[in-house]
């Protein structure tokens, strides 16, 4: 099989290795990718958002699968622009990412089907959204862009003033887009955070594993929201007990509203789940891999992720023996100095041979680049996802930690608490 994987982050690098251990893939491309992908898969200069470009360079170069890990490309309707073409692709049609490009919509969905979340009200008028606020609201309380926008379109509000401040940044000065023309304002749920990551063949859901992402920038959680600083994998408070709960009254309900609904969903759903002292909660779903969920999740897949693939967009996933290690996985993310707000980049990064030949240490590029010498060099805020796998959490944490060591660059930042909770468990 000839395979396009189209995105440029750590997610991709993960799903570009997962891919090029399948004895099915002859040839594996990426778009655009980034300097680590580049040693697993041929790198072409076509951006994730360039559909017509995705779809001709599919058409000439003979590809039997696209992978599309990102989410503005499925919300966008990649996935339809290539079934069209007559090209197979793993991922949500448009009509079914809407669960993660409308909060909006998968609230009512939520709503409409019984599964469990929090409480909201949505609004396309900031007026009526401020009237609410004023006469209804209970504090703290959350407010969230109905669109996507990088994770950073959820503002949790203490007070009366920072929420009527909250409808100005997201309706009225529209600091994120489009994505702020709906807003939807829910109630505000406490409790660990989980994520769960499942493959979708329309109507079976099976899951992958659970996960902890740690969001803010900062040790002890402190900081801005990014799009993840690292996490741990399995996440031990995900028990038989809340798995059983939520097999029973949210994966399956969640899919089988999106067929009833027309909407049948092939592909990965991330479940973003509370704890909360009444019970899981869904905070919010995913349409895709999460990064770095994918980073810690797929290293530790046994099955040939083809096969999988397949079964997904052929609705065979019952077929499939879903198969994962039993070992644990940890994975560290380095930044640059001054993520997710300010930061420079185009520094040289060293000691990345350390990690040739390693079974149990990877370093998943998410943003990196060749520079004019061939150098390879910082992109991005988030650079690199060092991830190890260990024989239970603690082991993957110490190696992932050591491993952190072996890379250096200018502006190299990171978190020292990732896995923190593992102590806890
Ligand atoms: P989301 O993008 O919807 O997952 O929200 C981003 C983050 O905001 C979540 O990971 C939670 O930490 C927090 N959050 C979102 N919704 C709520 C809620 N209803 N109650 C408390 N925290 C929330
Ligand atoms: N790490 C969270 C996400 O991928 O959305």
């Amino acid at each position: 099989m000839n395979v396009l994987i189209v995105g440029s982050g750590g997610r991709e690098h993960a799903i570009a290795q997962a891919v090029s251990k399948s004895s099915r893939c002859d040839r594996l491309y990426c778009a655009p990718g980034n300097a680590g992908i580049a040693a697993l898969a041929e790198c072409v200069p076509i951006g994730a958002m360039e559909f017509d470009k995705i779809v001709s360079f599919s058409k000439e170069n003979a590809i039997d699968m696209v992978v599309v890990g990102m989410d503005d490309p499925l919300v966008g309707g990649l996935v339809d622009e290539l079934e069209k073409a007559g090209i197979r692709a793993f991922g949500p049609r448009a009509n079914a990412a809407i669960i993660e490009g409308s909060k909006a919509f998968s609230k009512d969905l939520m709503k409409k089907y019984n599964i469990p979340t929090a409480a909201y009200e949505t609004f396309d008028d900031a007026d009526k959204a401020l009237e609410y606020l004023r006469t209804k609201a209970e504090f703290p309380i959350v407010l969230k862009a109905d669109g996507l926008a990088l994770g950073k379109g959820v503002l949790i509000c203490e007070t009366l003033a920072d929420a009527e401040d909250g409808v100005k940044t997201i309706m009225q000065d529209k600091k994120f887009g489009s994505a702020g023309n709906k807003m939807v304002i829910e109630e505000f749920m406490t409790g660990r955070e989980v994520s769960v990551l499942s493959f979708v063949d329309g109507k079976t859901v099976k899951i992958m594993s659970s996960a902890q992402d740690h969001k803010r920038a900062g040790d002890g959680d402190t900081g801005l929201n990014t799009g993840g600083m690292g996490n741990f994998s399995p996440s031990p408070f995900y028990t038989k007990e809340v798995d059983d709960f939520c097999q029973k009254n949210i994966f399956q309900p969640t899919v089988d509203a999106m067929a009833a609904e027309g909407r049948p969903f092939h592909g990965v759903i991330f479940f973003g789940l509370m704890l909360t002292p009444k019970g899981p909660r869904v905070l919010e779903y995913n349409a895709r891999f999460g990064d770095p969920e994918a980073q810690v999740v797929l290293p530790r897949l046994e099955n040939d992720i083809l096969d999988v693939f397949d079964a997904c967009i052929d609705g065979k996933l019952g077929d499939i023996d879903l198969k994962f290690s039993d070992k644990a996985a940890v994975c560290v993310v380095l930044a640059s100095d001054g993520y997710p707000v300010k930061y420079e980049k185009g520094f040289p990064i060293s000691g990345l041979e350390n990690f040739d030949g390693k079974e149990d240490a990877f370093c998943f590029h998410a943003g990196t680049k060749f520079d004019e010498s061939g150098r390879i060099v910082t992109n991005g805020g988030r650079v690199l996802g060092i991830t190890a796998l260990g024989s239970d959490l603690k082991d993957a944490r110490r190696k992932a930690y050591e491993a952190t060591e072996w890379v250096s660059f200018d502006n190299k930042y990171m978190r020292h608490d990732i896995g923190k909770a593992i102590d806890e468990a």
